[in-house]
């Protein structure tokens, strides 16, 4: 089917969900390099185009199917010699009716089995048929990844934790990543340390129940994340950690605690809590309520006084009334959020939700509106609450224009100033002078600019 040569093949891996599929998405490209694969940015004249997927909410799982109608266009224009691979969570929950409705896929992939692509190419090169492979493997895909990983940059991502048992009533997670499982300490800290090498200076550690993490440590014991933490501050170079995302129920005093003694670890936490009413968090079951949510938000504000949340909401899930969703919007304003992601609630095949009655869509519409317009506000709050700080900025490389350099806050927020040198991978302290809507800009303090 491809008949080009090793070592020129053109690979490209288009990205679609959250932060783990972009790790994911690395790794393949890691997986398939000692067969030849580089990454390029166009699927135009690609040998292969990685289609990494997402099923959280029908919006995202509709994406693939147009946007793969437009790859059959490319691949029907180069004579059909492109192979396409659909990976992620719809090739997981859908594999079978995909390979139906598109049959020009070559490649159906789950989350599980990444390390068997070069396997399933050349099944697709030998057999002239396309493979799928969506079992779940008793093996788990940690221990197949390869240790040679391309740099990612000054801030990168590092999958710990894998999958979830929680089973929240909207959520197909549990169903596409499967039962949860930590990678064992020594694993991730060798990855940490390579990828300092190649010159990151801050991780965030990836998992769909990061803070249940709960690997072998280096002592044979399990370690929670709190104690991974405190080993990985250790690697000199690695100035920064952020970890993501977090069940409230997780949340143990530990780790509250890392908040205060690591000094690696910023003062950020995402924390999705999807409703302020016990009555709707208990239909979700999400197995704690509002109460615990702002316990937790309290106590780490006491730990770490300059501490920003951000969270997740879900708006119409079944059974939600006028009075829950003012409990949301109560607890919303209490919080005072740096930043959130809403969403409005998408039945899912196979959740229990999806089987209830579902909200007029008008009503949800109204009700993601007033509760966007809030999240707005609080996040234009939160960045013009920074202006005037004088506060530390990693660097991670040039801006827009010239003569700019950007980096990230304690927040994550992009910060642009004007510098002569690039200053990439250092932190430096910058005054905040301006906010717009999603960066800031800043201007570095003199004595950087004396030194
Ligand atoms: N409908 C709407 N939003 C959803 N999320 C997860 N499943 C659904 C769904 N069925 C949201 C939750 C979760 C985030 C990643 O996506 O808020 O925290
Ligand atoms: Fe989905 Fe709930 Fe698990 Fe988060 S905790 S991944 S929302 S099932």
């Amino acid at each position: 089917m491809n008949a080009t040569p090793k070592n020129t093949r053109k690979l490209h891996v288009v990205t679609h969900g959250c932060q783990m599929n972009v790790y994911d998405s690395a790794r393949m490209a890691d997986v398939l390099a000692p067969l030849g694969y580089t990454t390029v940015d166009s699927p135009e004249g690609a040998d292969m185009v990685i289609m990494n997927t997402c099923h959280i909410r029908e919006r995202a799982a509709e994406k693939v199917f147009s946007a793969l109608g437009r790859l059959r266009d490319l691949k029907e224009a180069g004579g059909g010699t492109m192979m396409i691979a659909v990976t992620g969570c719809v090739a997981q929950a859908e594999g079978d009716i995909l390979l139906q409705r598109a049959p020009y896929v070559d490649l159906v992939v789950g989350p599980q089995a990444y390390h068997r692509l070069p396997e399933l190419i050349a099944q697709v090169h030998r057999t002239r048929k396309s493979a799928i492979d969506t079992d779940f493997p008793a093996e788990k895909k940690f221990d197949f990844l390869p240790d040679e990983a391309a740099a990612q940059g000054v801030i990168a991502n590092l999958t710990i934790q894998e999958g979830c048992d929680k089973f929240c009533s909207f959520c197909v997670v549990p169903y596409t990543r499967g039962s949860e499982a930590s990678r064992p300490a020594a694993s991730i800290i060798a990855e940490a340390k390579r990828m300092v090498a190649l010159g990151t200076r801050e991780i965030a550690l990836l998992g769909q129940n990061v803070n249940a993490y709960h690997g072998e440590g280096l002592d044979g014991r399990g370690w929670s994340l709190a104690r991974l933490m405190a080993e990985l501050a250790e690697i000199p170079g690695l100035l920064r950690l952020r970890y993501t995302t977090s069940h409230p129920s997780d949340m143990t005093e530990d780790l509250i605690l890392a908040h205060r003694d690591n000094p690696a670890l910023m003062p950020f936490l995402h924390l999705p809590v999807q409703s302020g009413s016990d009555k709707m968090l208990a239909a979700m079951n999400r197995k704690h309520k509002a109460d615990d949510f702002r316990a937790i938000v309290a106590r780490l504000r006491e730990v770490r006084p300059d501490m920003a949340f951000t969270s997740d909401f879900i708006v119409g899930h079944p059974g939600e009334t006028d009075a829950d969703f003012a409990a949301t919007m109560a607890l919303i304003r209490e919080t005072e959020f740096a930043l959130a992601y809403s969403f409005k609630y998408s039945p899912r095949p196979g959740t229990p939700a999806a089987g209830l009655p579902q909200l007029d869509d008008a009503l949800m519409d109204a009700r993601l509106y007033e509760l966007q317009a809030e999240l707005r506000r609080q996040q234009d709050a939160f960045n013009a609450s920074t202006v005037g700080l004088v506060t530390p900025v990693l660097f991670t490389g040039l801006g827009r224009y010239p003569g700019q350099i950007a980096g990230r806050s304690l927040y994550a927020q992009p910060v642009v100033v004007e510098s002569p040198e690039a200053l990439t991978g250092e932190i430096k302290m910058v005054k905040i002078t301006h906010a717009n809507p999603n960066s800031l800009l800043g201007s570095l303090k003199k004595e950087v600019l004396a030194a």
